[in-house]
């Protein structure tokens, strides 16, 4: 028996890549399986190889009979709160997949049930695992690029509608089931990456825009992820926004489901004393009387390093050892504040401010 049993919360497609990393390390195991559609907590347990698991149809059933000391929170977007909340209330730490709500309200609704509780909220993004990300992190902290006043982040896919025909609702293409697109999907991120490098500013306001050109009129041509019925289509698949942070820094992000176009750019941080461009890293710097750009040779990492079983063996460890979370929901809270931010002024037409209530933004999150 494991140190930690975990009970899984939505059995789709990444619950699958969980369950996998769970069966790596010794520190955890998964010992309940819920899911809202019948039969799919059990086909996936016997797919999984998880002997002596128990499936459930509904997540508080495996609150109360599931045995668990944690859960780890799988479902589409807008089944992360609920079930979040409730484990909370029940005195159990939780893991929750990006990105960590659909909107304001449900995040400072976790975040304030893990603070009644005092229980681990911790989101799943597994990039802050990345060398290159952790490097960034580390420069900033050490003052080498000096006072920080802009960056620029966000990814684009040409073409990279998850489009998930086979599923009702569709995961990500639809309201009821996603509450949003690109955005909430991958956009989260690059507000994470950025947040976590620039050590979490507070959000003042964001302008930003949102398209469905491309889900909206059905053109799939050479998309990486299947076919849609652009009827089914209710979300962006574009979103471009300037953010302005606390400290005087101004954010551009930029993200692309889908786009005529390769990349949106390279993802940046300029600083006093110095620039650095995330792919690489980069560092741009004055030197000596010359301008310098150092390539930061990435430690190797060891063998088989897998990002993914970082982030799933950081919070079972966090629970087993009763540690902090390692992605604390307050952090990823201010994250929300901007992607909710960016629905707001996208609707409205005109920039927007973000009122954060004190009680989250005390003490500082950084
Ligand atoms: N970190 C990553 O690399 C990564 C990659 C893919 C997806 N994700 C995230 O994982 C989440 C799930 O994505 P997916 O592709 O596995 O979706 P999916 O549709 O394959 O699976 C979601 C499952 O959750 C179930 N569900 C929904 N609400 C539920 C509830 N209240 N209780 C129990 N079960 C419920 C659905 O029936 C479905 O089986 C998304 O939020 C997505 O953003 C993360």
């Amino acid at each position: 028996m494991a140190d930690i049993r975990i009970g899984l919360i939505g059995a789709g497609g990444i619950a699958g890549a969980h369950a996998r990393r769970y069966a790596e390390i010794p520190e955890a195991e998964v010992v309940a399986v819920a899911d809202i559609v019948p039969g799919r907590a059990e086909e996936f347990i016997a797919r999984n190889s998880l002997q002596g698991a128990r499936a459930f149809t509904d997540h508080r059933a495996l609150l109360e009979r599931g045995g668990v000391d944690a859960v780890d929170i799988c479902t589409y977007h807008r089944g992360h709160h609920r079930p979040a909340v409730d484990a909370l209330e029940a005195g159990l730490p939780v893991l929750v997949e990006k990105p960590l709500s659909v909107d304001l309200g449900e995040a400072l609704e976790m975040v304030r049930a893990a603070a009644r509780s005092q229980k681990i909220l911790s989101v799943g993004f597994q990039t802050r695992y990345q060398p290159n990300i952790q490097a960034a992190k580390r420069l900033v902290q050490e003052g080498v690029l000096g006072q920080l006043y802009y960056a620029e982040v966000g990814g684009g896919r040409r073409r990279g509608i998850p489009a998930t025909p086979q599923k009702v609702p569709p995961t990500f293409i639809s309201k009821e089931a996603a509450g949003g697109g690109a955005v909430l999907d991958i956009g989260c991120y690059s507000v994470d990456t950025a947040m976590f490098v620039l050590g979490h500013p507070r959000p003042l306001s964001v302008l930003a825009m949102t398209a469905d050109h491309f889900g909206r009129s059905g053109r799939s041509t050479g998309n990486q992820m299947g076919r849609w019925d652009p009827a089914k289509f209710e979300v962006e698949d574009f979103a471009a926004a300037f953010v302005r942070l606390d400290g005087g820094i101004g954010l551009v992000f930029k993200i692309a489901w889908a786009m005529h176009l390769d990349t949106l750019g390279p993802t940046f941080f300029l600083g006093t004393d110095a620039g650095l461009r995330l792919d690489g890293p980069v560092l741009f710097r004055d030197e000596h009387g010359y301008l310098t750009q150092t390539n930061v040779t990435l430690p190797a990492g060891p063998r088989g390093f897998d990002a993914f079983r970082e982030k799933i063996r950081d919070f079972a460890l966090a629970v087993r050892d009763g540690r902090p979370a390692p992605i604390p929901g307050r952090q990823v809270l201010l994250e929300e504040a901007i992607l909710d931010g960016i629905y707001r002024s996208a609707a409205e037409g005109r920039e927007v401010g973000i009122d954060l209530p004190p009680d989250v933004l005390d003490p500082p999150v950084a």
